[in-house]
């Protein structure tokens, strides 16, 4: 034997070894976590089935990761089923985005919207631009909006930074708004040059004084940069209404503190309310001293549960007088996203936006008030069929956080709470912020916005009006519990306005003429 067979046999020598090394290792694990399970107390499953039973919490982790990929159904998945999701990605990459064959959804579900088509749809040469949404003309720096989907509040903290920036020359790119979240104005909401909404949370994030109230000195300097256009301030989100913002520790790092005046590495935890405002006249001052100091348009987001107080404010309103009324309300759904929240606030707590916008909508038409606040929706609407059900049911302007998300590139990995997404979207990891380049994403965002604008205008066309705003309740139908539509305005009739507040009512708000139980475009 040479020198290479002795080399040969040395080496399966030392690989036989190896192998009875590594063996024995297993059986040695494996006699450990025995031991471990049959001793435990804590967990049944691992007591009774003693190192199988793990394998349960193995392969329970590891179908969160591959279900959407070998066994979810197109329209299975929640929050947003694949169909969806695959329609933003396409979309946002500018690839052609119509598909073949035939639609996979099924139409029979309830609550699918169907529009009205007409015989005889707008000619492509007759079709309008969208007329933009002026918000506040009363106040001194009104703000003319121009796009019917904008990037609705998400924190620089929920978010990375790379997203944030992202989402700002994209915002820019495609001309459309993009809102601060809670967090507070970072330099990275003006770097693109895109219209910005300051929402200022429970928090009061940058322009809180030192007993949590609001620092007007803080947000005149705030508002003074031309890039802020409006002022939102948040009463409450879908995911959680009565939670405040939640931050995790992780999360929190030195310039996300410095931002928003609070200590790094603590978790970043807003009151549940703002303590100043605990009925609608507080509320109604807030907005009026917010629009003072600012001049800017001044509106408030909430989720809608209890509704009464919408009636009660109406009325204060026109006590005060129109100019004192909020600029916008912005109407979250109870199935919204957030960065973090408590399952129950999540899961049962708020009304889809699918009943909240038609109710919030016929309250202010009913006082006369629709003309004067404008109505910005928003949950879940991701698709053109979900902004043109949302501009039938009353929407002035609809705004989509988890899409533009999507237009980033996120994967529905459920890890916005920990610092762990594997998108860079919303983790402070820097190597995990690597895959995430805002100028290519930016390009994303513009092309998401195109496409939904697109589809939209295809689906006001199709109804024969020439843009989509001049979508009304009766160009949409909706499946009922028998497998039957029912036109939108005859599950949500258009209210009259009531007879003392004519004046301020809107003309195409009345009620449609109708025919043979059904209402005509
Ligand atoms: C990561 C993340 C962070 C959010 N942060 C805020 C926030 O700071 N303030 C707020 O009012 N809403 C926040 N939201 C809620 C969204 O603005 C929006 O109201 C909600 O997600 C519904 O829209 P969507 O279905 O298009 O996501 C956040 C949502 C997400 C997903």
């Amino acid at each position: 034997m040479g020198w290479l067979g002795t080399l040969t046999m040395a080496g399966l020598g030392l690989l036989s070894t190896l192998f009875v090394f590594a063996f024995g290792l297993v059986v040695l694990a494996i006699i450990v976590m025995f031991v471990i399970d049959v001793s435990q107390t804590h967990d049944a499953v691992r007591r009774n089935y003693p190192v199988i039973g793990r394998f349960r919490y193995l392969f329970s982790t590891l179908g969160e990761f591959f279900r959407q990929y070998f066994f979810a159904m197109d329209r299975e998945e929640m929050p947003f089923n694949r169909a969806e999701r695959d329609w933003v990605y396409k979309s946002a990459s500018g690839a052609d985005n119509t598909i073949a064959f035939g639609s996979t959804k099924n139409l029979n579900a309830v609550e699918t919207v169907i529009f009205v088509n007409c015989p005889f749809p707008t000619l492509d040469e007759h079709a309008l631009p969208t007329p933009p949404v002026i918000f506040g003309p009363g106040a001194d720096q009104p703000y003319e909006a121009h796009s019917i989907i904008n990037v609705s509040g998400m924190s620089f903290g929920a978010l990375s930074k790379p997203a944030v920036r992202a989402l700002s020359k994209g915002a820019k790119l495609a001309g459309c708004w993009l809102n601060t979240g809670e967090g507070g104005l970072a330099p990275w909401h003006l770097e693109g040059g895109a219209d910005v909404v300051f929402q200022m949370g429970t928090a009061k994030y940058g322009v809180r004084d030192d007993n949590g109230g609001l620092d007007e000195a803080k947000l005149r300097e705030l508002a003074a940069h031309p890039e802020v256009k409006m002022l939102e301030l948040k009463m409450s989100q879908g995911a959680k209404p009565g939670k405040g913002g939640i931050l995790p520790a992780e999360k929190v790092t030195e310039e996300i503190a410095g931002i928003r005046g609070i200590e790094a590495y603590k978790a970043s935890i807003s009151p549940n309310r703002h303590p100043e405002i605990d009925n609608v006249s507080q509320l109604l001052d807030m907005i009026d001293r917010m629009r003072d100091v600012s001049g800017l348009p001044t509106g408030f987001k909430t989720v809608v549960g209890a509704y009464g107080w919408l009636d009660e404010m109406a009325e204060e309103i026109h006590r005060r007088g129109l100019a004192h009324a909020p600029d916008f309300i912005t109407v979250d759904s109870g199935d919204g996203g957030t960065g973090a929240a408590p399952m129950p606030l999540m899961d049962n707590v708020g009304l889809p936006i699918r009943e909240a916008l038609p109710m919030v909508t016929d309250v202010l038409t009913r006082y006369g008030l629709r003309d004067r606040v404008k109505l910005v929706a928003s949950g879940k609407l991701i698709t053109p069929a979900d902004v043109a059900w949302a501009y039938c049911a009353g929407a002035d302007v609809v705004v989509s956080a988890r899409g533009f998300m999507f237009a980033l590139g996120c994967i529905q990995s459920l890890k916005c709470n920990k610092n762990t997404c594997p998108t860079g979207i919303t983790t402070h990891d820097r190597r995990l912020q690597r895959g995430l380049d805002p100028e290519d994403k930016a390009v994303r965002v513009k092309n998401f916005v195109d496409k939904i604008r697109y589809g939209v205008g295809i689906i006001a066309h199709s109804c024969g009006v020439p843009h989509p705003r001049a979508l009304k309740r009766y160009h949409c139908r909706i499946v009922l519990e028998t497998g039957r539509s029912t036109p939108l305005d005859d599950v949500y009739p258009v209210p009259e306005v009531m007879e003392r507040y004519r004046e301020g009512g809107r003309a195409d708000e009345m009620p449609a003429p109708r025919v043979h139980g059904s209402s005509v475009a």
